[in-house]
């Protein structure tokens, strides 16, 4: 696991969109796995400012979204969906067609989870996985106790989660969600979770420096080939081991 700590969340987040940038440029059919939440905004805002300077092309790309609340419909403005388009595929020349979250609304979660993995496996799989980190640990939706190998599966949100959560679906958050698995994330090619800010500082010594528990799913990414965990200042300030990274 490769570390980097970038003063201020600002220049995580410029970071994280340049690697985002430097994988379309490098291969311009890569395959992204796509979070939201608030840390996820500015990397977004980020990534629309460079397809506008740089011309960043996104038109062979392909996008899978981690994960969409039970029972949301699409044009809900607090389903992900509603979001995603929000924040970045309605600014972009992302083809519709190519930017995929899990269907929320489906009948049979079971079946919509083994959709969605087809669909990743029709690809060619994950290229590139963004990740956020949730206050209890979680990595996507997976939440505590999440299997280390999970795919695409139905959770029930923590308390942790729906606190978390409530300011960005007017209080009413949704208690279940879709969310690729653990192990969906775990076979993407890179995975680069960005983290900011004083409130997740403990949580990042408890992830990063160990030791590997289930209670915190996001320990699973220390079994990823290929992973870059991105803080700015604050969410590395209980680090012990800064220097060595
Ligand atoms: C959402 C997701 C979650 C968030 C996490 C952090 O698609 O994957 O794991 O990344 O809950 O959310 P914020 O950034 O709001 O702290």
């Amino acid at each position: 696991m490769q570390i980097i700590i970038l003063k201020s969340e600002k220049a995580a987040a410029d970071f994280t969109a340049r690697l985002m940038a430097d994988a379309v440029k490098g291969n311009p059919k890569t395959v992204f796995g796509l979070a939201t939440g608030r840390t996820m905004e500015p990397v977004y805002a980020r990534l629309i400012a460079l397809y506008k300077e740089e011309k960043l092309d996104f038109s062979k790309c392909t996008t899978f979204n981690l994960d969409e609340y039970i029972g949301v419909a699409p044009e809900n403005p607090i389903s992900y969906r509603a979001t995603m388009q929000r924040l970045l595929f309605d600014h972009i020349n992302v083809r519709p067609k190519a930017t995929h979250v899990p269907d929320g609304m489906a009948k049979s979660t079971e079946k919509a989870g083994r959709k969605y993995e087809d669909a990743i496996a029709k690809a060619g799989g994950i290229d590139f996985q963004l990740l956020g980190i949730g206050l209890d640990g979680h990595i996507g939706f997976n939440e505590p106790l999440s299997s280390f190998a999970s795919l695409t599966h139905e959770e029930v949100l923590t308390p942790a989660t729906l606190a978390q959560n409530a300011g960005l679906c007017d209080g009413n958050v949704p208690c279940r969600a879709m969310t690729m698995g653990v192990g969906t994330i775990l076979a993407s090619r890179r995975a680069v979770m960005l983290v900011t800010g004083q409130k997740k500082a403990a949580l990042m010594e408890q992830f990063i420096e160990g030791p590997i528990t289930p209670i915190i799913s996001a320990c699973a990414l220390h079994f990823h080939r290929d992973c870059v965990v991105i803080l700015d200042a604050k969410a590395a300030s209980s680090l012990k081991h800064k220097d060595h990274y």
